[in-house]
């Protein structure tokens, strides 16, 4: 990691001719468990990932930032009060932090940023959050400003939301700052209190195969949408603030004042998903065998696929086959429609799972799946 920071810092220099003020990093995140559910005000038990996105930066005088990325091969100029819909491109995640943090009236100076990442981008495991609250922080640093890590997040997700137009919840932004080693995050996302918990999968014999799936995701922003704006509406037909208000007891009684079956399979889904993250949080906590988390993530990625219609035929194959191979579990995981499936398989038979997803993409003549290494690691941090 060392290399990596001294690297950036040069690349800076050669580019910028300065020095940087410091350097600044952010990891990605695989969830383990509780998709679709942190925007209903409910539960989520991702971690943060070892791969993070580094930045260097300095002020500068003058209208317009720059934001250089190495991974991009582009250098980007920013007009420091740019707007909303300004900004096209991977420019506006950082863009959208510095607009966030203008909004609450802190005086963002033009910048130059230079960005390096091992977040692989594209395959859903929020590069985009990684590169947000990696910058966020810095700004915060620079404009000393003492906030905790999910006020950070949170000008992350605004960015995300409002200057990016991307209607997510905050599960990547909050996972991103409060990441920790050897531990899964227990994320409430109403309150966004965090409890982490124990994950130390190769004391028992366990690994996360976490696999991209390479599915050309088209449909992401406008069906993510659609089912964001279903689960309000039921929320409103049944009268609370959030589907995280339906108790499991309740869903039974509540299905029935649904107008359509799309709608009640949505609901089904998202309460039934809360109630798997819980168990499995309650059993992490309290020191169980993670073996036993294996059938909630083939029952999340159930729901997923036939309630929650966020599946897509490389994510289901590649689950069938990893639970076919012995996996204790297996599910898709983040937004959907394409992106990552993550599975927990003895060490022994973390191989044998990869090699069954690669031989069923083979027979179907689609691209080898990535084998993604996955270790729960720090949040965000100043790494200089
Ligand atoms: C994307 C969003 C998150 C979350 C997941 C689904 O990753 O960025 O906020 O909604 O989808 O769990």
């Amino acid at each position: 990691m060392g290399d990596q920071i001294d690297a950036l810092a040069e690349r800076f220099r050669r580019s910028y001719r300065r020095e940087p003020v410091g350097v600044w990093s952010a990891p990605g995140r695989v969830n383990l468990i509780g998709d679709h559910t942190d925007y209903n005000e409910g539960f989520v038990l991702p971690i943060a990932l070892a791969q993070r996105t580094w930045i260097a930066l300095a002020p500068t005088t003058g209208a317009t930032s720059r934001y250089t990325s190495v991974q991009a091969d582009e250098s980007m100029a920013v007009e420091r009060e740019a707007e909303p819909g300004a900004v096209r491109g991977w420019a506006a995640y950082p863009a959208g932090v510095a607009w966030a943090l203008r909004q609450d009236g802190h005086d963002v100076p033009a910048l130059n940023v230079m960005i390096d990442s091992t977040v692989p981008v594209g395959a859903g495991l929020s590069s985009s959050a990684a590169l947000e609250c990696a910058l966020a922080l810095a700004l915060c640093d620079l404009l000393s400003l003492e906030l905790d890590p999910t006020d950070v997040a949170m000008i992350a997700r605004r960015a995300e939301n409002e200057f990016v137009g991307a209607p997510t919840g905050a599960m990547d932004q909050v996972t991103a700052m409060h990441g920790r080693a050897a531990h899964a995050l227990a994320i409430d996302c109403r309150s966004f209190d965090v409890r982490p918990v124990p994950l130390v999968l190769p004391g028992r014999g366990l690994e996360l195969v976490v696999l991209d799936s390479r599915t050309p995701h088209a449909l992401v922003d406008s069906e993510y949408g659609e089912r964001r704006r279903t689960c309000q509406e039921a929320a409103s037909r049944l009268g609370v603030r959030a589907l995280r208000d339906l108790e499991p007891a309740a869903l039974k009684a509540a299905l029935t004042r649904l107008p359509d079956e799309k709608m009640r399979r949505r609901v089904r889904h998202v309460v039934s998903e809360n109630a798997r993250v819980l168990a499995c949080t309650g059993l992490l906590a309290a020191g169980g065998d993670p073996r036993e988390i294996g059938s909630m993530m083939n029952d999340s990625h159930a729901s997923l696929r036939d309630d929650f219609e966020v599946s897509a035929p490389r994510l289901d194959v590649a689950v069938t086959a990893a639970q076919g191979a012995g996996a204790a579990g297996a599910r898709m995981t983040g937004g959907g429609f394409g992106g990552c499936v993550v599975a927990l398989a003895e060490g022994s038979r973390a191989d044998a799972v990869v090699a069954a997803v690669t031989e069923a993409y083979a027979q179907r003549g689609w691209e080898r799946p990535t084998r993604i290494p996955a270790t729960p690691s720090a949040g965000a941090a100043r790494v200089r």
